[in-house]
C-alpha cells in the first residue's frame, strides 16, 4: 500500500516505472530533479508532467504540443498584420518556455518581431534539505516534501482512487511538514531554474526573446500586438471573477485590432479546443475557432469595456 515515487535520475529514465504497480496512478516526481534533466528536454517534460505549482496548476508542456494550432495562428496573424509591422508578443503561462520558443522561431521567420516577451507565474523553486528532508518553495509557498522514496504534495490530484492514495500522501505531508519548516529555516538551499535550456540561451543570445515571472491577475506593464495564453485559460484553474480579472488584463494589454490566441490540448499533437479573438472597441470578436473552440468562450465573447 505503502506509495513510493520517482526521487532519482534512473527511476526517471526508467520507462517501465512511471505508474504505480497496482493502481496504475502516475507517480509523484521530485521538482528537484528538473536540473538534472537540462540535456534531456523528454526527461524534463516527464518532471514538468507530474508537477503541480502551489494553486495546483500543473506545470505539465511539451514540445510540438500544438503544432498544427499555431500553424493556424501564423496564417491569421499574417493576415492581420502587414509584413513591415514590427509586432510585439506576450506569451503567457509558458511553463518552462518550450513552447514559445517554438512559436517565437516560427513567427520569426514571417513577420518581423520587436519583442517576444515568454511568462510564467512560477519560474523558479528553491529545495531546503535539512536531515533527508527536502522541502520544495515557489512563492514562497510549499510544493512538494521530499522524503525517502515519496514526493508529497498538499494539493492532490482529483477522483477517488486518486483520493485514496492520496490519503497516505496527506497523513505523511501533515506529519513531516514542521520538518520541512526547519529545513527551510536551517537547511541548505539550491534554486532550480524551471527554464528549458534552449529558451534561456535564446533569451541570452537575442534581447527580443524575454523570459519573466508574471501572474496573468496582474495587470500588465506593455502592450502587445499578441497575447498568446495556451493550456491556461481552464475552468478548473481560476474562479468566474478571476477570469473577468485575467481577460481584462488581456484586452488592456492589447492594441487596438491585437489578438488573443488561446487553446488548451492534452498530449503534443492532440487536438486543440482554442480560439483566436480580435481585440475591438467593445470587446473580443471571434475570428477562428478549433475544435470545441475556448473552454472560457462565454467569459471571453461575453466581455464588454467599460467606456
Ligand atoms: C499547463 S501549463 C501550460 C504551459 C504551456 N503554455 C503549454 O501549453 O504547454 C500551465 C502554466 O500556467 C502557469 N500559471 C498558473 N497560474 C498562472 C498565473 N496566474 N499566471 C501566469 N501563469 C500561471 C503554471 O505555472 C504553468 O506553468
Amino acid at each position: 500500500m505503502f506509495k513510493t515515487d520517482i526521487t532519482t535520475i534512473e527511476e526517471l529514465k526508467d520507462k517501465s516505472n512511471r505508474q504505480t504497480r497496482l493502481l496504475k496512478q502516475p507517480r509523484n516526481i521530485a521538482a528537484t530533479l528538473y536540473k538534472d534533466t537540462l540535456n534531456n528536454p523528454e526527461l524534463s517534460e516527464k518532471v514538468l508532467r507530474e508537477f503541480i505549482e502551489d494553486r495546483g496548476v500543473y506545470k505539465r508542456t511539451a514540445a510540438d504540443r500544438f503544432s498544427a494550432f499555431d500553424g493556424e495562428a501564423l496564417n491569421v496573424i499574417e493576415l492581420s498584420f502587414a509584413k513591415n509591422r514590427l509586432l510585439s508578443v506576450s506569451d503567457v503561462a509558458v511553463s518552462d518556455g518550450r513552447t514559445a520558443l517554438d512559436f517565437f522561431e516560427k513567427l520569426n521567420n514571417i513577420r518581423l518581431i520587436e519583442k517576444y516577451e515568454a511568462s510564467d507565474y512560477l519560474c523558479v523553486v528553491s529545495a531546503y534539505e535539512k536531515n533527508g528532508i527536502t522541502a520544495v518553495t515557489g512563492n514562497n509557498k510549499i510544493i512538494q516534501i521530499i522524503w525517502k522514496k515519496c514526493v508529497l504534495t498538499e494539493r492532490g490530484r482529483v477522483g477517488l482512487i486518486r483520493f485514496a492514495l492520496n490519503i497516505v500522501n496527506y497523513i505523511l505531508y501533515y506529519l513531516l511538514l514542521p520538518k520541512a519548516k526547519e529545513a527551510i529555516a536551517e537547511g541548505d538551499k539550491t534554486e532550480i531554474k524551471l527554464f528549458y535550456p534552449n529558451a534561456l540561451l535564446k533569451s541570452k543570445e537575442d534581447s527580443r526573446f524575454v523570459l519573466f515571472e508574471h501572474n496573468i491577475l496582474e495587470p500588465f506593464a506593455s502592450r502587445y500586438h499578441i497575447v498568446r495564453a495556451m493550456n491556461i485559460l481552464n475552468p478548473s484553474y481560476f474562479s468566474a471573477a478571476q477570469f473577468e480579472t485575467i481577460i481584462n488584463n488581456f484586452y488592456s494589454s492589447l492594441f487596438n485590432g491585437g489578438l488573443l490566441i488561446t487553446g488548451s490540448n492534452q498530449d503534443a499533437g492532440s487536438v486543440v479546443n482554442g480560439a483566436i479573438y480580435k481585440k475591438n472597441k467593445s470587446g473580443f470578436e471571434l475570428i477562428y475557432k478549433s475544435g470545441e473552440g475556448s473552454a472560457i468562450k462565454e467569459i471571453i465573447e461575453g466581455y464588454k469595456t467599460i467606456v
